[in-house]
C-alpha cells in the first residue's frame, strides 16, 4: 500500500473509532500561462503524484475534528463556530464555511489529512487540501455539487479566510486534471479541453530552489491590484473590456504614457503571455515539444524581467536549463518568489543535468535544490479501495 495513505488511514483509526473514507487530492504543474489566470487568459496546468490524503468520517454530531500530520496539530470546532484562524486551518475551515454560505447543512466529521507536495514549493499545496476536503464533503454529505462547483467554491475559500486574492487555476487542476493529459483552460469562460501529454522520449522534472515564498502572497495582491489599474485605463482608452480582447502587445502603447513603468510591464507581459500559451497549445497540438519548449523560456523571461516575480534562484536554475541542450523547456512555476522551476528534457540528458544543477546550485547558494519527477494523474478521487494503491501505484 502507497505508504502516505496508509498512513493518513491509520492515523485516523488510533484517534478514532469508525472507517475512514480515503480521497487523493493532486497538488497542480503549470507548463505555461502564468499570472495569467486572473486575467481572462489561458492556463495550462495538470494534477499530479504528489499530493494531500485525506481520510474522513461523518461522527454524527456538529463537530469537526481535523489533525493534520503535516503540522501535528489538531484542531476541533463546531460548524455554527467556525471563524478565521490563522495556517493551514484557514484553508480547512474556509471551505467548510463556503458550504454553509451556500445555505448547505454540514454535519459534523473527523478528519485527518497529510502529504507529499512540499510547502512553499509552488505546487498547490493549498489547493490540493482545499479540493480534497471540498470534494470530500460534497460526496459523503450529498450535496450534489459539479466538480466545477467545487473547483469556484474552493477559490472563494482561499479568497475568504486566507484572503490571498488567487485566479481559479489552482483548483481548476486539482479537481479537473486528467492523467496524462493537460487541462487548458480558459479562464474568461471557465471553459476548457484536455491535450493528450505525449512524452516519449522525454520526461517532466521540477526543481525546488528551497527558496520559501513568503513575499507570494502579499506581492500576488499587488499583481493582481497593478493588472487592474492598468486593465481600467485600458478600458478608458482602448475600447476593451478584458485583457483578452488585446490583440497585439504592440496594441498597449496607447496606454504607455498614462500608466506608471512597472503597471505598463506587468500589462505588457500578460498580453504576451495570454498570446504564448495559445502558440504552446497549437504546438501541443502538433506534438512539438521542442517549440513548446522555447516559449517556456520566454514565459520564464517575462516572469523575470516584466512582472518580476523571480528571484536570482530561480533566474540561475532557468539559465542552467538553457544552457543545457537536452534541456528544451524551462520556467519558475506558480505564483513566483521561490519554489520550483519546471522542466522538460531528454531522458537521456536528465541523469547528467540533474546532478551537475545541483552541485552548482549548492555551490552558489549553499543549499540543495531537490528534484522531483512528476507524473501526471487524474484530479482528486476516492482511494476507497485500497487495493488499487497497493497495486503499484504511486497514488
Ligand atoms: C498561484 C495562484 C494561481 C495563479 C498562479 C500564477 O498559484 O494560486 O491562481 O495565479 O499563482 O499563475
Amino acid at each position: 500500500m502507497n505508504n502516505i495513505a496508509a498512513n493518513v488511514n491509520s492515523v485516523f483509526q488510533e484517534n478514532f473509532s469508525s472507517t475512514p473514507h480515503l480521497y487523493y487530492s493532486p497538488g497542480r504543474i503549470n507548463f505555461i500561462g502564468e499570472h495569467v489566470d486572473y486575467n481572462d487568459g489561458f492556463v495550462m496546468p495538470a494534477a499530479i503524484d504528489k499530493g494531500i490524503y485525506y481520510a474522513i468520517a461523518l461522527n454524527n454530531t456538529e463537530e469537526l475534528n481535523f489533525h493534520s500530520i503535516d503540522f501535528k496539530e489538531d484542531l476541533t470546532i463546531k460548524v455554527a463556530d467556525i471563524k478565521k484562524l490563522t495556517g493551514w486551518k484557514n484553508y480547512v475551515l474556509s471551505v467548510v464555511n463556503e458550504f454553509v454560505l451556500l445555505g448547505l447543512r454540514v454535519r459534523g466529521f473527523d478528519c485527518v489529512f497529510g502529504g507529499t507536495i512540499p510547502n512553499g514549493a509552488g505546487m498547490s499545496s493549498s489547493a490540493a487540501v482545499e479540493g480534497g476536503l471540498a470534494f470530500a464533503i460534497n460526496e459523503l454529505l450529498h450535496f450534489g455539487l459539479s466538480r466545477k462547483e467545487l473547483a469556484l467554491l474552493c477559490q472563494r475559500a482561499e479568497h475568504n479566510f486566507p484572503g490571498v486574492q488567487v485566479g481559479i487555476m489552482d483548483m481548476y487542476a486539482n479537481i479537473m486534471g486528467k492523467k496524462n493529459h493537460v487541462i487548458l483552460l480558459d479562464c474568461r469562460t471557465i471553459e476548457h479541453q484536455y491535450l493528450p501529454l505525449e512524452l516519449s522520449g522525454y520526461k517532466v522534472v521540477l526543481i525546488n530552489s528551497n527558496v520559501h515564498h513568503s513575499l507570494a502572497s502579499s506581492e500576488y495582491n499587488v499583481r493582481r491590484r497593478q493588472c487592474e489599474e492598468g486593465l481600467l485605463i485600458m478600458k478608458e482608452e482602448m475600447n476593451i473590456t478584458s485583457f483578452r480582447d488585446i490583440r497585439k502587445p504592440e496594441n498597449l502603447l496607447t496606454i504607455k504614457d498614462k500608466v506608471s513603468e512597472e503597471v505598463y510591464m506587468r500589462c505588457l507581459y500578460v498580453v504576451q503571455e495570454i498570446y504564448r500559451t495559445q502558440q504552446a497549445a497549437k504546438f501541443l497540438q502538433q506534438n512539438n515539444l521542442v517549440e513548446f519548449g522555447k516559449l517556456m523560456f520566454a514565459t520564464h523571461a517575462g516572469l523575470s524581467k516584466l512582472y518580476q516575480v523571480s528571484c536570482n534562484e530561480l533566474d540561475f536554475l532557468v539559465e542552467l536549463a538553457r544552457e543545457n541542450a537536452g534541456v528544451i523547456g524551462s520556467r519558475l512555476m506558480g505564483g513566483g518568489f521561490g519554489g520550483c522551476t519546471i522542466n522538460i528534457m531528454e531522458e537521456e540528458a536528465a541523469e547528467n543535468f540533474l546532478s551537475t544543477t545541483t552541485v552548482a546550485y549548492q555551490k552558489k547558494f549553499q543549499v540543495n535544490p531537490e528534484v522531483f519527477e512528476v507524473q501526471i494523474v487524474d484530479g482528486t478521487h476516492s482511494i476507497t479501495q485500497l487495493q488499487k494503491i497497493s497495486a503499484g501505484s504511486s497514488i
